[in-house]
């Protein structure tokens, strides 16, 4: 029995690719094949597989339909987390979502999953990712209006994340894996919300994904920071292997 985990499959079997990386960077073609072989591979039925967001560009349920069947149709049991570009799911409709999938996906969203003793807890969370003034490659400044939106939407995100951590906490869990989809600091931090509730929760391991291509894949923290194993798995960075997690 194993936990493993990836974000942004990107599907768009039914909608338009709207990323330019999909278009020109080679990892992306055919990903949906080599992610399925992959899958199948590596993942036996009574595994769990996370899927860390952005798993379609369809602008809603009906643009998605194929996209969710191809994640249904993948082995293990399945668990979804929201990302950006996940326009079909209205994070108040997520009870409906699981009621819809009942025994094919679980999305989770003001809940958690249990794995073996482990809750297995997360929301899309939310960084400041810019715009910043550069000089070269240092940053000299950024957008402070921006930055303030930035920190309305990561206190809305703490505060989901804070309902999933209590929920399981409520059903006698002491042990979490925490799941973003956004990578819990920005460029500027090492510390943020999302780390000091990973650590007073006693999280021991938190997973994110969003950050596409070389120059994205260091953003945030990556191993061991303040006793907690911090990774990132979107699908470009783990070139379409699931990553193990436990
Ligand atoms: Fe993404
Ligand atoms: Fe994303």
């Amino acid at each position: 029995m194993g936990l493993f985990a990836i974000g942004d499959l990107h599907l768009h079997f039914q909608s338009e690719l709207k990323a330019p990386g999909q278009l020109h960077d080679p990892v992306w073609r055919n990903h949906e094949a080599v992610f399925r072989r992959n899958c199948e591979k590596l993942i036996a039925p009574e595994d769990t597989l996370v899927l860390v967001g952005d798993h379609s560009w369809g602008r809603n349920m009906s643009e998605c339909e194929k996209d969710l069947t191809y994640i249904c149709s993948l082995p293990g049991r399945k668990i979804l987390l929201r990302g950006n570009h996940d326009m079909f799911w209205d994070a108040k409709k997520t009870e409906s979502l699981n009621r819809q999938f009942d025994g094919k996906l679980f999305f989770l969203q003001n809940n958690y999953a249990g794995y073996q003793d482990y809750a297995l807890v997360g929301t899309k969370g939310y960084t400041f990712e810019g715009p910043f003034y550069l000089r070269g490659r240092k940053i000299v400044g950024w957008d402070d209006e921006k930055e303030q939106q930035a920190q309305k939407l990561i206190e809305r995100e703490a505060e989901r994340l804070r309902i999933s951590f209590e929920s399981a906490k409520k059903d006698g869990y002491s042990k979490f894996i925490l799941f973003l989809h956004y990578p819990p600091t920005s460029i500027l931090e090492r510390n943020s919300v999302f780390t000091a509730m990973a650590e007073a929760y006693h999280a021991e391991q938190v997973i994110y994904a969003h950050c596409h291509g070389e120059h994205r894949f260091h953003d945030s923290i990556e191993g061991r920071h303040h006793g907690i194993l911090y990774r990132l798995v979107s699908g470009d960075y783990l070139r379409w292997m699931p990553e193990r997690i436990l």
